[in-house]
């Protein structure tokens, strides 16, 4: 497997186990529990940089190739990956959303908070199973050696990803241990 699908399928890995731990804060939450604000910012952070700075714009890259070597095929795809603009503002609507609820606690908007919170979750869930069921095994058939080579070498993480990742260390170990 080219390390580009490598790197995409490990991302979703991270992402997953990131979501299962904000699903859990966000039931913890709704049952009257305060959420681990440590942990939720953390995750909050995560989304805000990573998948649109190293994430997103890998599959966009694989997907303008597909539109390239098989555009009838790749025409599918197009609601799929405009679904990052879609990721990207519930991120941002979800973090606001934690900023008022730290600074304004007695308002204790629970429900309203949640369900940004599920939004957030199911859509990014969504979004990655339509990804590995449709997207990934299309550009696995069509996109041939020389063109993986190609992206690979456009991919390759440089000093600026490893440096986001580490940023990130603390929440992505939380992953590692769960
Ligand atoms: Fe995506
Ligand atoms: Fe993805």
């Amino acid at each position: 497997m080219a390390a580009l699908m490598r790197a995409l399928r490990k991302e979703h890995e991270d992402m997953t186990v990131l979501l299962d731990l904000m699903d859990r804060q966000i039931a913890q939450f709704q049952e009257g529990a305060p959420p681990d604000f440590n942990l939720v910012r953390g995750i909050i952070g995560y989304f805000l940089t990573y998948p649109d700075l190293y994430h997103h714009p890998k599959e966009d890259l694989i997907a303008e190739r597909l539109r390239d070597r098989a555009a009838d095929q790749a025409a599918g795809l197009e609601s799929l990956l405009n679904g990052h603009l879609d990721l990207a503002y519930l991120t941002r609507r979800l973090a606001t959303a934690t900023i008022d609820l730290m600074v304004r606690p007695e308002d204790e908007p629970r429900e309203w908070f949640s369900s940004l919170g599920r939004d957030f979750v199911d859509s990014n869930r969504r979004h990655m199973a339509m990804e590995e069921q449709h997207f990934f095994p299309l550009a696995q058939q069509v996109l041939s050696d020389d063109d993986w080579a190609e992206l690979d070498g456009r991919f390759a993480a440089g000093r600026a990803e490893v440096h986001v990742r580490a940023l990130h260390g603390a929440v992505l170990e939380q992953v590692a241990g769960e």
